[in-house]
This record gives C-alpha cells, sequence and structure tokens, in this order.
C-alpha cells in the first residue's frame, strides 16, 4: 500500500500568510500541519508517499526534505496547477502503479490517525473506502447521503446539504479509481473533484465503504481552524522544559519549553508550547497559545493564539486573544503622541482594535 499527500493549493482563505509559505506549512503546536500526515502515514505502517505540490513545492520539498527524518521515502509529484484532488490522482498513476493506496490531504488533521482505516481497507478490500465526520457546516465540504448503510450520493459543497456528514480528507482506493478520474469531467469550478469520480465508482458497480469518524478531525481551512486544531494539539502535549525559567516566574499546568528559551517574570498557563530561543519577559501566555522560534514577548499578555518566528510582541496593554500572526511580525506601543494606531499590514491581513 502506498499513500498520496495533496500538498498543493493556494490557501486563499489563510492570506496574507499563504502569500510568502504553503498552508500546509503553517504550525500547530509548534509543528507543521504537514507533518502530521506523515507521521499519520507512517503509523499507519505505510512507507512510500507520493507528495503532488503546486506553486509552494520548492518550500515543501526544503522543509519535509526525502522523508528520511520520518522513517518514510518521498517522491515528489509536480501538479502543474490545482486542477482539483481527482487530478491529482491522475498524474499520479504511475507512481502508485499496481498498488493501493490511502489519499491524506495535507492540511486536514486527523487526531486518531488513520491506521485503523488502512487495516479495514485491507481487511475488507472494497474498491474505495471514505470517511464521514458529522458537522454543523455540512455546506464547506462534500456530503454524503446515506440510505441503508450505503452511499448513495456525494455532493460537493451543496447549498442545501442532503445530510450532515461530511467528506474527511482522507481516502482509500484500489487501481479502479484511475478509470474513474480519467472519465470525469470538470465540475462548475472548473475541477476535477474527488467526490465525482467516487460517485463514478457507486454509479458503475463498484463498492465504495464510508466509515463515520466520532474522533476529532479538522481541514484547516481558515484562521478559526488553524486555531481550533491548535487548542486540540496542545492539549495533547507532553510536558518538558529545555529552557530557562527565572525565579520570578511561574509555569502552571503543562507547558512545553524548547531549549534556549528564556522566560522572565512571567507566567505561563498552560497548555502552552514555547520554541526554541524565545523569550518571554514581564507576561502573561495564557492556556492553548504556541509561540515558535525566536519569537520575543515583553510587557504583553496573549492566550489562544499561534505565533510564528522571530515576531515581536512589545508592551502591548490590552491581552491579545484568537490570533494567528504570521513570521517576523512587529507590534509595539509607542509611546509618544499624538495617540494613534499605526499598520502596514499586508494584502488581506485583518486587525481589530476595540
Ligand atoms: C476538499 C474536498 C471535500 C472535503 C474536504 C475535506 O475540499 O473537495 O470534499 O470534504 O476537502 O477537507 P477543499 O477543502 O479542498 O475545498
Amino acid at each position: 500500500m502506498k499513500a498520496l499527500i495533496l500538498s498543493g493549493g493556494t490557501g486563499s482563505r489563510l492570506r496574507p500568510l499563504t502569500y510568502t509559505g504553503a498552508k500546509q506549512l503553517i504550525p500547530v503546536a509548534n509543528k507543521p500541519i504537514l507533518f502530521y500526515a506523515i507521521e499519520a502515514i507512517r503509523e499507519a505502517g505505510i512507507t512510500e508517499i507520493g507528495m503532488i505540490v503546486g506553486d509552494t513545492g520548492a518550500e515543501i520539498e526544503r522543509v519535509v526534505g526525502d522523508g528520511q527524518a520520518f522513517g518514510v521515502k518521498i517522491t515528489y509529484i509536480p501538479q502543474e496547477a490545482p486542477l482539483g484532488l481527482a487530478h491529482a490522482v491522475k498524474i499520479a498513476e504511475s507512481f502508485i502503479g499496481a498498488d493501493d493506496f490511502l489519499m491524506f490531504l495535507g492540511d486536514n488533521l486527523v487526531r486518531d490517525g488513520v491506521r485503523a482505516f488502512s487495516e479495514q481497507f485491507q481487511t475488507s478490500k472494497p474498491n474505495g473506502m471514505i470517511l464521514l465526520s458529522r458537522v454543523p457546516n455540512p455546506q464547506r465540504f462534500g456530503v454524503a447521503e446515506i440510505q441503508g448503510g450505503q452511499v448513495t450520493r456525494l455532493i460537493e459543497k451543496p447549498k442545501v446539504p442532503p445530510s450532515d456528514l461530511a467528506l474527511v480528507g482522507v481516502y482509500l482506493f484500489d487501481r479502479s479509481i484511475f478509470r474513474a478520474v480519467n472519465e470525469i469531467a470538470p465540475s462548475a469550478r472548473g475541477e476535477l473533484e474527488i467526490t465525482d469520480a467516487i460517485q463514478h465508482l457507486i454509479d458503475h458497480g463498484y463498492r465504495v465503504e464510508a466509515h463515520i469518524i466520532d474522533g476529532w478531525w479538522k481541514d484547516t481551512g481558515k484562521p478559526e481552524d488553524m486555531l481550533e486544531a491548535n487548542r486540540m494539539m496542545v492539549e495533547n502535549i507532553m510536558p518538558s522544559c529545555d529552557g530557562t525559567v527565572d525565579q520570578h516566574s511561574q509555569v502552571i499546568g503543562r507547558a512545553c519549553i524548547a531549549s534556549g528559551a528564556v522566560i522572565e517574570n512571567s507566567v505561563i498557563r498552560g497548555p502552552v508550547v514555547i520554541g526554541a530561543n524565545a523569550v518571554i519577559r514581564n507576561s502573561y501566555i495564557g492556556p492553548f497559545t504556541s509561540i515558535s522560534e525566536g519569537v520575543r514577548i515583553e510587557g504583553s499578555e496573549l492566550e489562544n493564539s499561534i505565533i510564528l518566528q522571530d515576531t515581536v510582541i512589545e508592551h502591548i496593554p490590552t491581552r491579545i486573544d484568537s490570533s494567528l500572526i504570521g513570521k517576523n511580525v512587529h507590534i509595539s506601543k509607542v509611546i509618544e503622541r499624538p495617540k494613534a494606531l499605526t499598520f502596514v499590514l499586508g494584502d488581506n491581513s485583518r486587525a481589530e482594535v476595540q
């Protein structure tokens, strides 16, 4: 069995962060989203991975490498344009060869992994297997209609959803899917949809099994999804402290503090992750916060946020909450009058002030 990770796409809903980097490399609990997918696949016993990449392929390859660090072998497969998930399957045909494969969308997080599903697939040997999760907003996803325990219909982002069962971004297929992806036509948004390819399997009498997952799952398309994913992942961290915490500081609850990090005269209330060489001084870091490498926080309070590499936040008088802040950002308070807010924000940035 092989695996295919889809790691292309533009990440438009995560701008401006995705102007300068791949959405799959945005970290939750200080680890790129994509790493969780690679680890879940490895944990399922699959070691040959095809990585479909688009415009951000070079960055992904630089960060992920050949897979050796994860105990897998990664082959990069460039997709010339984001022409759909079924198109990605189509261009991976020679990589997959005669094997069955597990397809994992690189921006999806499945807390309990995929091992049980891949075992189930190998035992019951259907032609396709999909995972479904009950969601409050099915319009945002592919949605399944089930009758008598069988999937009868799959619809991509329906305006009027037939159920609350969203398609999770993890699929298992045998070779029959290649016929399907070659026979379907592009959708109204001009993409070859994987939902249409699976519908094609169903319509042509192939066996497609569906499993409803009860564990936590997230498609990290939007900033609020990233924050929710971060909350879930920091909650499961192993507490550790390789940095320095001075005697005027307090670390309450679970915190993971990397080497070279310095905590001075501050309160850290976990679950919190603090990256290497970060400096936290005269500050409060509240629950569900991930602070990346090299960040400096002084005289400020923040919680439920993700702060990326080398950003500086100093002397902000109001608590920063539910924020996703990119690399190398500088947020500070000016002392001189006139009292005013000054912004230099990239396109599609969002700032909320009270
Ligand atoms: C894709 C699929 C959709 C699925 C979702 C899961 O949508 O087309 O069927 O429910 O992933 O993450 P996208 O997030 O690419 O819009």
